[in-house]
Order: C-alpha cells, then sequence, then structure tokens
C-alpha cells in the first residue's frame, strides 16, 4: 500500500477569481493539492500542489474526459480524500428573459449547470466503488430557491443544480462507498458577480436596488471569510445528509 504518499484532492471550477479563488488559496494553505479549472489562471496563486487547467467551461466536454483520464491514471492508491467543487457560475443579462440573447441564456445554463453535471458524471464514473472518501459540492444560491425577476436563466441553473444533487444523492445512497453529494448556497459575497448585479439598468432588473443597499449596508461577505464557511461546510461530518443545503444552516 502507497497510503502514505496519498494526498487530499480538491478540483475547483471557477477558482480564477472570487469565492473559488479564496477556496483554492484556503485549502492549498492547509496543504492540499487543488487542480483549478477556469479560463484564466488563479490570480496571483502558485503552489506546487496548485495545478491549473484552461478551460471555457461552456463546452465542458474536453476537461470532464481530462478530469476522467486523469483520476483514472492516478489510481485510488494515490489519494487519501477526493472533493469536486463546482463553484463557477455565470449570470446572462440581468433582464427579462425575452430580452436576453439566446446564446447568452445558453451559457449560463452551459457554465452553471451542463458543465456540474458532465464534471460530476466524470468524477462518479473515474472512482466508482473508490473506498476513500468521495465529495461533490455543487455551488448554488438562494436564487435556486427563490426565484427573481431578471435572471431566470441563472435561477434555473441553481434550481437544476439542487435536484441534480438530490438525484445524485439517491444514486449514490444505492451504491456500497457511494460518493455525497451537497448542492450549498454560499451566502452573498462581495465578487464580480455581485458588481454586475448592482450596475445592472434598474428598469430591466427590479432587484438591482437591493443588492446595493447590501453592498452600501457592508452586508456582503468577503471571499475568504465565504470560502472559509464553505469549507467549514464541506468538513462536516454530516455532509451529504441533506443534499440541499445553505452555508448559514445551523
Ligand atoms: N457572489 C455571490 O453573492 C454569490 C451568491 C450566491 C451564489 N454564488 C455562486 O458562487 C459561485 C462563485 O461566484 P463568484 O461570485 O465568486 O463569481 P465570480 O467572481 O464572477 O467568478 C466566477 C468564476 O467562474 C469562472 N467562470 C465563469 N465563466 C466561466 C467559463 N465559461 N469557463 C470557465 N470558468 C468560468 C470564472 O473564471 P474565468 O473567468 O477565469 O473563466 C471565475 O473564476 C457561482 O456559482 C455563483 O453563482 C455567488
Amino acid at each position: 500500500m502507497l497510503t502514505g504518499m496519498s494526498i487530499t484532492l480538491s478540483i475547483v471550477t471557477g477558482a480564477s477569481r472570487g469565492l473559488g479563488r479564496a477556496v483554492a488559496e484556503q485549502l492549498l494553505a492547509r496543504g492540499e493539492h487543488v487542480i483549478a479549472i477556469s479560463r484564466r489562471a488563479p490570480e496571483g496563486l502558485s503552489s506546487p500542489r496548485l495545478q491549473h487547467w484552461s478551460a471555457d467551461l461552456a463546452d465542458a466536454a474536453a476537461v470532464s474526459t481530462r478530469l476522467h483520464d486523469h483520476l483514472r491514471a492516478q489510481g485510488e492508491q494515490a489519494f487519501a480524500a477526493l472533493a469536486l467543487i463546482n463553484n463557477a457560475g455565470v449570470i446572462s443579462a440581468l433582464a427579462p428573459l425575452g430580452e436576453v440573447d439566446g446564446e447568452d441564456l445558453a451559457r449560463a445554463v452551459r457554465v452553471g449547470l451542463e458543465a456540474p453535471m458532465r464534471l460530476t458524471a466524470a468524477f462518479l464514473a473515474a472512482t466508482r466503488g473508490w473506498a476513500l472518501p468521495r465529495k461533490v459540492l455543487l455551488v448554488s444560491s438562494g436564487l435556486g430557491r427563490r426565484a427573481m425577476a431578471g435572471s431566470a436563466s441563472y435561477c434555473a441553473a441553481k434550481a437544476g443544480l439542487d435536484h441534480l444533487a438530490r438525484a445524485v444523492a439517491l444514486e449514490e445512497a444505492a451504491q456500497p462507498q457511494g460518493a455525497r453529494i451537497v448542492s450549498l448556497a454560499p451566502g452573498v459575497i462581495d465578487t464580480d458577480m455581485q458588481r454586475q448585479l448592482r450596475s445592472a439598468e434598474a428598469q430591466a432588473f427590479p432587484e438591482r436596488e437591493r443588492f446595493a443597499a447590501l453592498h452600501r449596508g457592508g452586508q456582503l461577505d468577503s471571499p475568504a471569510a465565504a470560502a472559509a464557511r464553505l469549507i467549514g461546510y464541506l468538513d462536516r461530518a454530516d455532509f451529504g445528509v441533506n443534499a440541499v443545503a445553505d452555508v448559514r444552516d445551523a
């Protein structure tokens, strides 16, 4: 057995900035290995334990195959624990559905729902039956549970992640040593995505002022604080008991 050499690996999508970058930084700081998947490299992060796979998750087929093949090539003995953190997400133009370009809508669903589904499928297929802890985290949103006008594609992708987690949790529960999966709302975080929400056109996006007020009121979590909560949730002994959760849950 090569257990002395085995590593804890997390695959983190959207790790170039915002929440994903902070998650990658904190996992590296505690000695874990990270594969970061995004178009750009994680800003200002470098470590011998960090690999960046450049990929546009609007077309996740090739990177999903790469993930599958990488895990199979390394083999079970290489790892002590594995986590796939599907964090990348995008919002389309903030406006009623009929006013948004079709390609823009499709991109939000491809990056926000199709890519996590394909990567999760590849991760589960590559590691089927492995005895080590295997966790999948889907970064969802309160907006997957509460609808918001002006962001229908985003709401749909996030609601899709929640139900994806519920269905996969049933499948994995039926497997010996199945993986654990949670679709997690991460709180409200001071990132580029929040800047987009605040700078939308008020007429097309009725909730713009609510996001501006959250910012003015200092109610946004820093990416570092949100990442610490997300990792705290990932570490919970009961991770996966509830397939749909919120970091703000007790
Ligand atoms: N911020 C909030 O208040 C909030 C609230 C609830 C949920 N969330 C969720 O939390 C997650 C992180 O959000 P954030 O606020 O940190 O967002 P962000 O600052 O906008 O960062 C988005 C990340 O996703 C990556 N990404 C976007 N499009 C991509 C593509 N086509 N291919 C590959 N990577 C892509 C970006 O990397 P590249 O541009 O380098 O590709 C970037 O690293 C998202 O799923 C978001 O929906 C955020």
